[in-house]
């Protein structure tokens, strides 16, 4: 049997951490494949309400063992944090394993993330300050420390000596700020060698022993594909590849062995941080649905930017992850809307577009086409069967479905693990 990977199709926060919870019953392997701890996935079911943020969301089944995969960037400091909190709450975590290949976010990356931001000013991305953009660029600039470099102490310092003096240098010469102490890093990094030293790990050989034996993989996203370097809006994106590139890449299987691509669709999008955001909505109506779908970031707690769906960007999503199905999320927040629009396409100087374009600029200038559909103005939270919906509430997921271009297999009405609708049996 192949990997079923779970991507965040839009900016994030699409509901993929309910969703991972929910598969991961029936799965024996969830890894975690790309980003870091700038990402926040929710959970509620039967053993309580988790934020997670880079333990995969696969933790609470107990026959499932949770990969941190070589594409993820690690904090150990929030990685403990977390596996503590978990235990504290009675959560077994001795399933959990971290890549040896994985690299490690320092205190120097999130110094250096937020002195870049406070450099930026008004022209700032909006990161989540937590060091991934500056630990990726370490990363491709091959100066990073990865988790593996925890076992070997002598020549962790020499790394560390090094990756420090380069870090060092920016941070003092260019930021105009005190340095950063080696010894101080390095007490650190023994303490988090010692705590992570049995779960650090050749992922990549048990995630293919799995797949070898037809066991089930979860392969799980983190932020969206409107987040992906070189599908975003750049530069408004994070640094790493949250699609189904990044899927294979950052579990180290080939492409083929990926069977499912299901793309998480927010019933209508939200993004936080900066950049262009072509169906933003600065009405009453965004701020309902920010209050009555409580809308903050689980990360950072800022208030999520609201707009109605946006099939340009969706088609996109579509396009470069080839979703061979879509769990739309959220579809509850939109149950009180006397009418709900959805952005069909982009009027761009007199010509309709229908897919988004690469420049900012000219991004800017795109304007939403949109069409409008009659709410249904009934809770949808207590339903479990698509032919029971209000009919303006099924019109709405099949002209999603059609906007989108893949079909869509579930629909989730409610945050806890149990709150979903299936449209097609299989994903
Ligand atoms: P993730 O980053 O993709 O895992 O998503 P987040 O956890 O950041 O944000 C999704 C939020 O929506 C969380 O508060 C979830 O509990 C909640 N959620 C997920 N699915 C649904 C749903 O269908 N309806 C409602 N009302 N909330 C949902
Ligand atoms: P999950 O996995 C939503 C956004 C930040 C910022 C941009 C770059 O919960 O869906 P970064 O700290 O990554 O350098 O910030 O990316 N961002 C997210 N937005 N959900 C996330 O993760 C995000 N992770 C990063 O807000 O705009
Ligand atoms: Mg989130």
């Amino acid at each position: 049997m192949g990997a079923t990977a779970v991507i965040g199709a839009q900016w994030g926060d699409e509901g993929k951490g309910k969703v991972i919870d929910l598969l991961a019953e029936r799965a024996d392997l969830v890894v975690r494949y790309s980003g870091g701890n700038n990402a926040g996935h929710t959970v509620i079911n039967h053993l309580g309400e988790f934020r997670l943020h880079l333990v995969p969301a696969g933790i609470f089944n107990e026959q499932t063992t949770c990969v941190i995969g070589n594409g993820v960037a690690v904090d150990p400091e929030v990685l403990i944090g977390e596996m503590d909190q978990l235990e504290a709450s009675g959560i077994d975590t001795t399933r959990l394993m971290v890549s040896d290949r994985a690299h490690l976010v320092l205190p120097f990356h999130r110094l250096l993330d937020r002195l870049e931001e406070e450099r930026l000013a008004e022209h700032a991305i909006g990161t989540t300050l937590r060091g991934i953009g500056p630990a990726f660029s370490e990363k491709t600039a091959r100066r990073g420390i990865r988790a593996g470099d925890l076992a070997d102490r002598e020549a962790l310092l020499k790394k560390l000596e090094a990756a420090l003096t380069y870090a060092n240098l920016l941070i003092t010469r260019v930021y105009g700020h005190d340095p950063l102490q080696l010894d101080e890093i390095f007490a650190k990094c023994m303490t988090w060698g010692d705590r992570l030293s049995g779960r650090i790990q050749q992922t990549e050989l048990m995630i293919n022993e799995a797949l070898h034996e037809g066991r089930e993989v979860l392969l799980e996203g983190a932020q969206g594909t409107l987040l992906d370097l070189d599908f975003g809006t750049y530069p408004f994106v994070t640094s790493s590849h949250p699609g189904a590139s990044g899927a294979y890449q950052g579990a180290g299987i080939g492409p083929v062995r990926i069977e499912r691509i299901v793309g998480i669709f927010k019933a209508y999008c939200t993004r936080v941080g900066e950049g262009p955001f072509p169906t933003e909505l600065h009405t009453s109506e965004g701020d309902h649905i920010r209050e009555f779908g409580h809308e903050y970031g689980v990360t950072t707690g800022r208030p999520r930017r609201i707009g109605w769906f946006d099939a340009p960007m969706a088609r996109l999503s579509n396009l470069v992850n080839g979703y061979t199905s879509v769990i739309l999320t959220r579809l509850d927040v939109l149950d009180q809307m006397e009418t709900i629009s959805v952005c069909t396409g982009y009027r761009l100087d007199g010509e309709v577009v229908e897919y988004p374009p690469s420049g900012m600029t000219v991004l800017l200038r795109c304007e939403p086409i949109l069409e409008q559909l009659e709410g249904w103005q009934q809770s949808t939270n207590d339903f479990r069967h698509f032919q029971d919906l209000p009919d303006n509430a099924r019109t709405y997921v099949h002209r999603l479905e059609e906007l989108i271009g893949a079909p869509v297999s579930m629909l989730s009405v409610g945050p806890r693990r149990d709150e979903n609708i299936i449209v097609r049996a299989a994903l």
